[in-house]
């Protein structure tokens, strides 16, 4: 009953995979994908997506990071495996779900899924590089206009040796829009031997236990309900233990965010991004914490971080 953390570009970076495996209950990240073109990127790349390398690729509460690839040349995808992995890499995992037109353009990410065959090499040729002992998935929407095929693709993940499969039940052209189809992975799941692990719209306990239940998945991936909820995993592991559920209250956010503003400032980040990025995370908080709102109405305006502190503080 495995818990994984979504790769999220641009949102779930080194410290929120930090603040979040402190929490407690999750058994695994992907980092945000790291794209290959033609050619094997410098390790300062791998180490700049995943500082976790540093600390044998793991979130300093010690739970593992995967390093999500994205490309279209199987060659390529696989020499730059192979380097994660002698970085230190936890595991390995394919994107086969992006839907930026930008990469898609350039032959990555849920594009691929026009072509199973090309799927299948690609992870096939990961494959060969990855030791048996290091997890390797591959990450996948449920098509790209359509569903047509949904498990062409899924075979294809299978056959060139992976050994799991996340399924995020959407295809491209539906975006982020709910719901996603957890039915469509409990088929997915019924065809396939390997692991399936349920990806799309956990937002809650009781999301959790349905979609367990609708795609007979043991294993799921949250992204944007533990983004808005911190406190989610620990709710259901507390479920699952029989134990009452303490919440991860707005007080229990407030260290975070105040660890987020001092992160930045010490590191050197330009001011507003500091700030803008604080912004992103309480647009996602104030679905779950009305202080959140609060918050982010009074600091709307401003771009100095050490403002931003004072307002805390008052
Ligand atoms: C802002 C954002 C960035 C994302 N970045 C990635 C990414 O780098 N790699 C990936 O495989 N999926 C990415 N995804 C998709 C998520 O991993 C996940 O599949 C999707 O959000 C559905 O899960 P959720 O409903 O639990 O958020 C991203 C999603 C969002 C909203």
């Amino acid at each position: 009953m495995k818990i994984l953390l979504a790769p999220m570009q641009g949102v779930v970076d080194q410290q929120m995979r930090r603040f979040l495996t402190d929490i407690g209950g999750l058994d695994l990240c992907v980092s945000e994908f790291i794209r290959v073109t033609d050619r094997l990127l410098p390790r300062r790349v791998f180490r700049r997506t995943c500082p976790e390398l540093l600390n044998d690729g793991c979130t300093p509460a010690g739970t593992p990071v995967t390093i999500q690839l994205l490309g279209g040349v199987p060659e390529i995808v696989a020499i730059n495996a192979q380097r994660a992995i002698e970085m230190g890499a936890k595991g390995i995992d394919i994107n086969f779900g992006c839907p930026s037109k930008f990469v898609n353009r350039k032959a990555g990410g849920a594009v691929l899924l026009k072509e199973p065959k090309r799927v299948q090499q690609i992870v096939a040729a990961v494959r060969e590089v990855v030791p048996d002992n290091i997890p390797f998935s591959a990450k996948i929407r449920l098509g790209y206009d359509d569903t047509s095929l949904t498990l062409e693709n899924a075979h294809a993940v299978e056959a060139g040796g992976a050994d799991s499969i996340v399924v995020h039940g959407r295809t491209k052209k539906e975006g982020y829009r709910p719901p996603a189809d957890w039915q469509w992975i409990a088929r997915i799941r019924a065809s396939l031997t390997i692991p399936v692990v349920a990806n799309g719209d956990i937002n809650s306990l009781d999301d959790y236990l349905r979609c367990r239940e609708i795609s007979g998945c043991d294993d799921v991936m949250i992204g944007r309900g533990v983004i808005i909820n911190p406190g989610l995993v620990q709710q259901i592991r507390q479920f699952q233990m029989g134990a009452s559920h303490s919440s991860v209250t707005w007080a229990c956010v407030i260290p975070l965010i105040e660890t987020m503003l001092l992160d930045g400032i010490t590191a050197g980040v330009a001011d507003c991004h500091i700030v803008s990025r604080l912004k992103q995370w309480l647009r996602y908080l104030k679905s779950h914490y009305h202080e959140a709102q609060r918050l982010f109405d009074n600091i709307r305006t401003l771009n100095d971080p050490h403002q931003v502190q004072r307002l805390l503080h008052e």
